[in-house]
């Protein structure tokens, strides 16, 4: 439809009827089940607000899509259609790795390769939208929803963000498979105070500005169609009802001229909040904001029409925002083709293919980050293993937020050891549930794990610990249940379960040879793992390929090559910590532990257990020191840093070479470090490669005391190696910056 049209389509529509498209309504109100959602009136819907709303959430299905557009279209005074929503955070059916797990890939492009498949599965499924990619950047492994982010860096969280949006959308939302995405959740969301899910959010500005909107702002700049308003505060307004976050920073300053949705429910919230009065505030508050679809609560269809009438809220914003509407159903193209791609066919066609399958084994294998080997993997061919613990024989490795991926699909670690040669010799003992006694996880919809007696607890956990005493080596699968991470799942406590450190203890005192697989949403405390066991191997929430590709990795067909996208703290004390924090006026130094009035804890140290960035492989690479061609550079120019890398050792593999970068002294204080680059190589035994980074001025830009993205001259630290604890550094000096531009 032409621009004109889309203005006339506007004009004809009465008040009532652009209001009722700013409406988000779930699928049970159209799929007859309703009452799944609680009877119609109860949230205070009219047959009217059904019959004309904007967007769908929560129904799925080509023919059941295709059937509601097409009733939905005939009743509709001017035809306008639905779009249909729906979170695909890692895939729809086929499910890859969270986000934190593909985070640890460092190759976005594998992670818009992942976006396009769970596009194309949505697409065909009758699918628009998907409420993903979630750019929060996060530090506190408490919060439950770190799994869905890509982690604790910036820049590398920027990466992702536009690859994941390119991936979904494609150049053209009209191509084909192609669906819209929905940068969330604006802003600062995963910053809650003490972890604690939907909590207050306590940022400066400058720091919001600095390390949490970056990412935003690449899936903004990489064409997201739609941004999500986040739960939280900021400045002491919630997000969803504030002016200068949404008017001044994302429309004005970060560009963004999509459709800004609230999260569920979060309008009615700015209540509970304590920011409104009522509902009618709500309404008032929100439209002046500029969100533009109300998720499921009706604040807008109670409130904006009389609202517009009474001149408490200029009919403008509501055709601001209805028009955003239909400027979107018109880039997917669904006025002409209302459908889009659904299609009963395709649907059984693509969803689960070989390909597919291909491609979330491959993203898992490469999502797995070797944290500690002492030579016990990869696992020798024709020695007898013993595959123990609640991951072994479970396919709940999916992760929280695959709500349309089903466990029938995914293959236990159990099956994919015995599709291989080193099933012959291989035991298998469960021993353990993945929750003992003492954890209830209240309050979730889906059945929890079965429940053992502690005599059947007892004979589980001696039956592990003789095959783990006749084994020449153990794979120890552990790891927290997949609903203790994602939505509404702080915990406090970051170890796994106590009844899995019993069968550790227990399996570790008979078997010295003893290789941990630890599933986790989140980063955990894993102290007492990494000092009992000769390996771990930390494979997050791996999807429906994910035992296979553990096997892959386990049997050596593949090397690790992850990395940390977020520290794995010492404890949860040491929580919130992330390698890109200020020095402070009294740095902890090493060898100055001496120092009484450093800034250091009495009984733990500084540093993580493994920092961001970190991983290892089935070889060892040396890292040359690093060299620079010249040790001044202005604004104009730029200047380059090299390393040598070297396979030493006796298998292939591959190394994440990464470069920070260290303003020593600016007009506000900068990061002991920041990543800048990197680059993944694969090497031969013996080989070796040269690897250099160039350092442009715009690299050097940080948010100035001017509120002001810009470079200052003066001397500057660049580390090159395999982790954020790099020592290995070269100096230089910025003189005569450019000027960056705003803030
Ligand atoms: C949830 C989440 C958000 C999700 C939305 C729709 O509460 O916060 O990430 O997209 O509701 O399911």
């Amino acid at each position: 439809m032409t621009e004109q049209k889309l203005q006339q389509l506007l004009q004809d529509m009465t008040l009532e009827e652009k209001v009722n498209q700013m409406l988000q309504l779930a699928g049970g109100f159209f799929t007859g089940d309703m009452m799944a959602m609680g009877p119609m009136a109860e949230k205070g819907f009219t047959q009217e607000n059904v019959a004309q709303a904007g967007s769908v959430l929560g129904a799925l299905g080509a023919e059941k899509l295709k059937k509601i557009q097409q009733d939905f279209m005939e009743k509709h005074p001017h035809k306008i259609p639905l779009l249909f929503m729906l979170d695909v955070i890692n895939g729809l059916k086929t499910i890859y790795p969270i986000p934190l797990g593909q985070g640890a890939t460092f190759e976005p492009e594998l992670a818009e390769r992942c976006a396009q498949m769970a596009a194309k599965e949505s697409a065909v499924s009758g699918l628009h939208v998907t409420f993903s990619p979630m750019v929060d950047l996060v530090r506190d492994a408490r919060w439950g929803r770190v799994m869905e982010s890509t982690g604790e860096d910036p820049y590398l969280n920027s990466l992702f963000a536009g690859a994941m949006v390119k991936g979904y959308q494609g150049e053209d939302l009209q191509e084909p498979y192609r669906i819209a995405a929905c940068v969330k959740h604006f802003a600062g969301y995963g910053a809650p105070t003490a972890g604690r899910d939907y909590n207050t959010v306590e940022l400066s500005r400058h720091t919001l500005k600095e390390f949490y909107l970056p990412a935003y702002k690449a899936g903004i700049d990489a064409g997201a169609a739609l941004v999500m308003t986040s739960f939280n505060t900021i400045d002491g307004v919630p997000a969803t009802g504030n002016k200068w976050l949404m008017r001044k920073v994302l429309r004005e300053e970060m560009g963004f001229d999509g459709v800004l949705i609230s999260d569920w429910a979060a309008i009615e919230e700015i209540i509970y909040h304590g920011y409104c009065a009522d509902r009618k505030e709500a309404a008032v508050r929100a439209a002046q904001a500029g969100v533009d679809i109300d998720m499921m609560t009706g604040i807008y269809s109670e409130h904006l029409c009389k609202l517009v009438r009474e001149g408490e809220v200029p009919e403008a914003l509501v055709d601001e925002a209805v028009y955003r509407i239909l400027e979107l159903k018109n880039k997917l193209g669904l006025f002409e083709n209302p459908c889009k791609d659904a299609d009963e066919e395709k649907e059984k066609a693509v969803i689960l293919c070989k390909e597919h399958r291909a491609l979330a084994r491959e993203a898992a294998r490469k999502s797995f980050v070797l944290l500690k080997n002492e030579e016990v993997l990869p696992l020798q061919k024709g020695r007898k293993t013993a595959f123990i613990g609640p991951y072994v024989d479970n396919r709940n490795m999916i992760g929280s937020w695959s709500i349309v991926g089903e466990t029938k699909d995914v293959t236990t670690l159990k099956e994919a050891v015995l599709e291989r040669p080193e099933g012959e010799h291989a035991l298998f003992a469960a021993g353990c549930p993945v929750l003992g006694g003492d954890l209830k996880l209240e309050g979730f919809s889906e059945s929890m794990e079965e429940q053992y007696s502690d005599e059947e607890c007892a004979a589980m956990l001696e039956e592990a610990v003789k095959k783990a005493a006749e084994a020449d080596m153990v794979v120890l699968a552990l790891g927290e249940h997949r609903l203790q991470s994602g939505e509404a799942t702080s915990n406090a406590n970051i170890q796994i379960p106590q009844v899995q450190m019993e069968l550790l203890e227990r399996v570790c005192a008979v078997n010295d040879r003893v290789a941990v697989v630890l599933f986790s949403g989140r980063p955990l405390d894993i102290r007492a793992i990494s000092a009992r066991a000769q390996a771990v191997l930390q494979v997050w929430l791996p999807g429906t390929e994910g035992a296979r590709a553990i096997l892959d990795v386990l049997s050596g067909d593949y090397a690790p090559s992850g990395k940390l996208p977020m520290s794995f703290p010492y404890c949860v004390g040491q929580v919130p910590v992330h390698y890109n924090e200020y020095s402070t006026g009294r740095p902890h130094v090493e060898g100055k532990d001496k120092d009484r009035f450093r800034s250091k804890y009495l009984d733990i140290p500084n540093e993580p257990l493994y920092p961001f960035g970190y991983g290892l492989s089935y070889t060892r690479f040396a890292i040359s020191p690093a060299e620079i061609d010249k040790e001044t550079m202005t604004g104009a120019e730029s200047l380059h840093v090299s390393v040598k890398v070297k396979n030493v050792g006796d298998a292939a593999g591959t190394e994440t070479v990464q470069l920070y970068l260290h303003d020593i002294a600016a007009s506000v204080v900068r990061p002991v470090k920041e990543l800048k680059g990197f680059r993944k190589v694969t090497l031969a035994p013996g080989e070796e490669e040269t690897v250099t980074f160039e350092i442009r001025e715009e690299m050097l830009r940080f948010l100035t005391e001017n509120d002001r993205w810009e470079s200052e001259a003066g001397e500057f630290e660049a580390f090159v190696g395999a982790d954020s604890s790099t020592v290995n550094c070269v100096k230089f000096r910025l003189d005569a910056p450019k000027d960056g531009g705003l803030g």
